[in-house]
This record gives C-alpha cells, sequence and structure tokens, in this order.
C-alpha cells in the first residue's frame, strides 16, 4: 500500500524521537562503555540482549530523568537514569527485567532509577512472571541523599510481597555493596560472575578501620566466597554470559508464579530405562563413600543434573532435573563429603531450597543415606539445634508431592528429616542396601552393651559379636518395610521407572496446612 510522503513536521518529530533514544541508548558515552568493555563485562543493554529471546526485548521508562538538583546534578541529563527496565521472554515465556548501566553515574540507585525497578516489579506481580534483576551499581546515588535510601526500601518491600508469588533471580555482575545487597539477598537465587562482581555490607577499606582485617574485595565478597562460604550465593560463572545463560537455563525449571507449574520440556529418554549400575554403587563396606549424584544423573531425563550451591554445605547436594519432562527439585545426603552427616550449612542449604520448590509448585526427590546430624562443640554452639530444624520444618510444610529414596543409611533425627514418611513423606523407597536405626551399630553396641563389654574376657570380640547382632537385625530395610515406613523396597536399577511411576500418579496431589497468618520456622 502506498502512502503519501511525510510532511516536514511530521520527519522532525521522528527524527526527535530516534534523536532521543540514540542518546538513552549511549548509556554513559563510548569512553565508558569502553572502560565496561575492558573490564570483560557486557553493558547494561548487551546483557539484556543475551538474557532474552532474540528480539523479545521491549523497553520501559527509556527516556525516564532523575529530578535532583544537588551536587551538580541539575544541569545534568542521563536518559534511562542508569538503569535499563522492560519485559521480554525466556523460551517464549514473559519475564521482566532490569539491568543497571555501570556506564551512567555508576549505575547507582536513585529516586528515578528505583521507580523504574519498582513500576516493572508490580507488573510482574500483576501478570505473575518472574523478575530478573542484572545488578551493576555503586549503590545508594551519593548525591540524592535519603530519597536512594527510600527507593532501596521501595525495592525491597516488593521483592518481600513478590517472595513465593512470582520467581526472582538476581544476577550479580558487578559491584553491590551496602544496603543494596539486601535487594538480592531476599530474591531466590543469586548468581555471580567471577572475577568482576562482589557483594559486601562493609568493603574492605571499612573492615581494615574495624576490624584491623587485611582482605581483597574478592576474597570478601567475590563470587567464590559467596558461592562456598557465606552461601549468599548459589551459581556462580566465568563472565557475563555464561551467567546469562545460566540464568536462562534455571528459569526452564522454574513455574512463572506460584499458581502454575514449570514448563514440561519432552525428552526421548524412556520412562521404563532401567540402569543395573545402580545395583552395585553403594559400596558393600558401609564405610566407604561414593558419589550420590551417579544416583541423580542415572535417574534423571538424558543424566542432566543442574545442581545449584555446588561449592557450598557439599554434603548436602541440591538441584534439578526432569524426569519424564517435569521438573523436580532434588535434596540428597552426600556420602562423599562428611559421610553425608548434615551440618548446620547442609541444614540451611536444605531448608531453603526445599522452601524454593515447595513454594513453586516444584515436587521434591529425596536421596538418603545420611549417618545423622555433625557433633561438635562447633555444631552445637553454632545452633545446630534451631539449623537441623529448619530444614525438618521446611519439609513439614512441605505439601507439594515428595518422594524419597533410601540408598543406605537413614539414622537418628536425620530419618525423620529427611522426608520420612511421617512427615507427610508420599511415597518412601528403600533399596536393598537401606539400613534405618537410631544410630549406628558401633555407637549402639557402646551404649547397649557398655558392662558386658568391660567385664568380657576378650572385649573387643565381644562388642564385635554384639555389632555382628545389632547389624543383623538393623542394617537391611525390613523392619521398616515390615512397618509399612517403607512402600517399597526396590532394586535399584528400577529407580527411574518407579520414581516416574510416583511423580505421575501424584501430579494431582491436593494437600495443605492450617490456616494461618504465616508459620514461626526457627530462624
Ligand atoms: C553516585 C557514583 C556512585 C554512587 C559510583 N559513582 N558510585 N555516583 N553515587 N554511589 C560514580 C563515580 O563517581 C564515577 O563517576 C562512576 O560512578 C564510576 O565510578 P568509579 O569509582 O570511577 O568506578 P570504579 O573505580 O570501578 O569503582 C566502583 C565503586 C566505587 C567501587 C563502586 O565507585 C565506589 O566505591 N562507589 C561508592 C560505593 C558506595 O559507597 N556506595 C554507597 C553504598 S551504601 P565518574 O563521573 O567519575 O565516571 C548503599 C546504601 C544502600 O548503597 C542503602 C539501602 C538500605
Amino acid at each position: 500500500m502506498s502512502h503519501p510522503p511525510l510532511s516536514a513536521g511530521h520527519r522532525q518529530r521522528l527524527e526527535e524521537l530516534e534523536r532521543r533514544r540514540a542518546v538513552a541508548r549511549a548509556g554513559g558515552g563510548a569512553e565508558r562503555v569502553k572502560a565496561q568493555h575492558a573490564k570483560g563485562k557486557l553493558t547494561a543493554r548487551e546483557r539484556i540482549e543475551a538474557l532474552l529471546d532474540p528480539g523479545s526485548f521491549q523497553e520501559l521508562g527509556m527516556l525516564v530523568q532523575h529530578r535532583a538538583t544537588d551536587f551538580g546534578l541539575a544541569d545534568k541529563e542521563y536518559p534511562g537514569d542508569g538503569v535499563v527496565t522492560g519485559y521480554g521472554a525466556i523460551g517464549g515465556r514473559t519475564v521482566f527485567v532490569f539491568s543497571q548501566d555501570f556506564t551512567v553515574l555508576g549505575g547507582s540507585l536513585g529516586e528515578a532509577h528505583a521507580v523504574k525497578i519498582c513500576r516493572i516489579m508490580d507488573q510482574a506481580l500483576k501478570v505473575g512472571a518472574p523478575v530478573i534483576g542484572l545488578n551493576d551499581s555503586g549503590g545508594a546515588r551519593i548525591q540524592e541523599g535519603v530519597v536512594s535510601l527510600g527507593g532501596y526500601a521501595d525495592i525491597f518491600l516488593r521483592n518481600t510481597l513478590a517472595s513465593g508469588v512470582v520467581p526472582q533471580l538476581s544476577v550479580i555482575l558487578g559491584p553491590c555493596a551496602g544496603g543494596a545487597v539486601y535487594s538480592p539477598a531476599i530474591t531466590d537465587f543469586v548468581l555471580m560472575v567471577e572475577g568482576t562482581s562482589y557483594m559486601f555490607v562493609t568493603g574492605p577499606n571499612v573492615v581494615k578501620t574495624v576490624t584491623n582485617e587485611e582482605v581483597s574485595s574478592e576474597d570478601l565478597g567475590g563470587a567464590i566466597a559467596h558461592a562456598s562460604k557465606s552461601g549468599v550465593a548459589q551459581l556462580t560463572a566465568p563472565n557475563d554470559l555464561a551467567a546469562l545463560r545460566m540464568t536462562r537455563e534455571l528459569l526452564m525449571y522454574l513455574p512463572q508464579n506460584n499458581q502454575e507449574r514449570p514448563p514440561r520440556v519432552e525428552t526421548s529418554d524412556p520412562a521404563e530405562r532401567t540402569d543395573a549400575a545402580l545395583d552395585g554403587l553403594v559400596p558393600e563396606d558401609p564405610k566407604k563413600p561414593y558419589d550420590i549424584r551417579a544416583a541423580i544423573k542415572s535417574v534423571a531425563d538424558d543424566g542432566h543434573f543442574f545442581e545449584v550451591a555446588p561449592l557450598y554445605a557439599p554434603n548436602l547436594v541440591i538441584g534439578f532435573i526432569r524426569l519424564d519432562g517435569e521438573s523436580i527439585g532434588v535434596v540428597a545426603n552426600q556420602p562423599a563429603h562428611l559421610a553425608g552427616c548434615l551440618d548446620i550449612d547442609g541444614s540451611l542449604k536444605g531448608a531453603r531450597f526445599v522452601r524454593t520448590c515447595d513454594c513453586f509448585n516444584i515436587p521434591l526427590l529425596t536421596f538418603e543415606d545420611v549417618p545423622g546430624f555433625l557433633p561438635g562443640v562447633r555444631q552445637e554452639h553454632g545452633g545446630i539445634i534451631k539449623h537441623g530444624a529448619k530444614l525438618l520444618y521446611a519439609y513439614c510444610e512441605a505439601t507439594v508431592p515428595k518422594v524419597t529414596v533410601i540408598t543406605r543409611k537413614a539414622y537418628g533425627g536425620a530419618y525423620d528429616v529427611m522426608n520420612s514418611k511421617h512427615i507427610r513423606g508420599d511415597l518412601n523407597y528403600a533399596w536393598p542396601t537401606a539400613e534405618m536405626a537410631v544410630m549406628g551399630p558401633k555407637g549402639a553396641v557402646e551404649i547397649l552393651y557398655r558392662k558386658e563389654i568391660a567385664e568380657a574376657k576378650d572385649p573387643k570380640a565381644k562388642a564385635a559379636q554384639f555389632e555382628a547382632e545389632y547389624t543383623q537385625k538393623f542394617a537391611s530395610p525390613y523392619v521398616a518395610a515390615a512397618r509399612g515406613y517403607v512402600d517399597e523396597v526396590i532394586e535399584a536399577r528400577l529407580t527411574r521407572p518407579k520414581l516416574i511411576a510416583a511423580f505421575r500418579m501424584l501430579a494431582t496431589k491436593r494437600d495443605k496446612n492450617p490456616p494461618k497468618k504465616h508459620g514461626n520456622i526457627p530462624l
């Protein structure tokens, strides 16, 4: 169809629009973009492009400007105010995104910057779509003073209200310091880039002044420090691009909101596939470790396991797999670290993950091989009682489908905690190598037969005899099976088909907790 030529006035208006857009797109200018690239970082807009499906980004608030007048800002224009906001798609599903632009006032957060972030968060909550924050900021904009602090608080409130309603993912791609860290901290997952990102409440200079400790930014709050020591970050990547790809993959295991289920991903991996190698996975010697990830990968569609927080508390393995195309959250004791004992960090890691899965309708699969809670003064004084209680509480309150596979030890309180049937585990399977008891044979015999052993001619032989009797009775799944505490003892090789059948049956599960304002998890 032919159109009459545009008038000069119309053309001028279109050119004006394009001119304004070009200024906004240029961010802090070529020099600062160059400096950003020189640090190995992408720009705010390049990151959005890498994150979203090609061509899907719809920018909102591109021309928003600050209204600050102090410290030389009155005559400075920064269209977009240092943050790119909008919506787009990942795998065809809508997501909202904000991306802080370090080239504009160091990505610092002022009033307009905060309002832009709040607007997309409000919209995301209304339509039920995830929010992804790409953080690269010098923190509160110093020139705007308390208004900046107010802006942060507005975001923190929205993070909290959106928690458990829509998934919130934070990717840290540069500085994130001071109170600014508390927005990512409230979100469901924190991903950090190694070498170029850091998070801390107070930086190395303040630390040096106050405590006289000398530490680099990287050691204090870099990706590896938070992924391995503090547990603040669940995932790390070597560069921006890898972090954004990881974010895309993670999102595919999550639903759009708490009213929906995660997307199915069709697989050609047969549901009835068995794995004879699993029958020999658990060593005959109960003290020998093995890698529980072999079991997880064996049952997963195409052997793929998206492990979360691999560097933190490796004695408990968590992450996502697909079973027959459905997203499943996995929690597994890891006998290859601390013999699979539950400690403070492992309990925190597990509790948080169980609650994340439960609030987003992701069924839970638990692999259990746990000799108990880790003994020690550090653990007791560190509060293993209240932290272990968090994991117990999280499993108890979870109403999603919950299936357990006991591969070997299910000892003591940890037996109850790891999704036992008593706390609403739906289906609990045991391999023939499973053993359920109050404690291991050595400890049990020392308590039960202390006197007899002490008085025996050959105390060692006597203890060994008692241990053998105890082992004979308890080192099997059959006492628990006789009670119905396990639903079925299965050949390990059949685990995948059994699990798929179980989760198919449980797909329509309905369960709920008593009405309450909210529970009082022992924080
Ligand atoms: C305004 C800021 C800024 C800020 C950086 N800039 N941070 N402008 N407010 N908070 C500006 C710089 O002036 C500079 O402008 C540009 O951004 C790039 O900063 P550089 O210092 O040149 O970059 P770099 O050497 O990479 O250092 C980055 C940095 C440093 C480590 C983030 O800028 C820094 O320490 N900034 C202050 C961090 C801080 O203390 N923020 C407040 C935290 S408290 P020009 O024009 O020269 O390029 C907080 C409270 C939140 O955030 C409260 C919530 C409750």
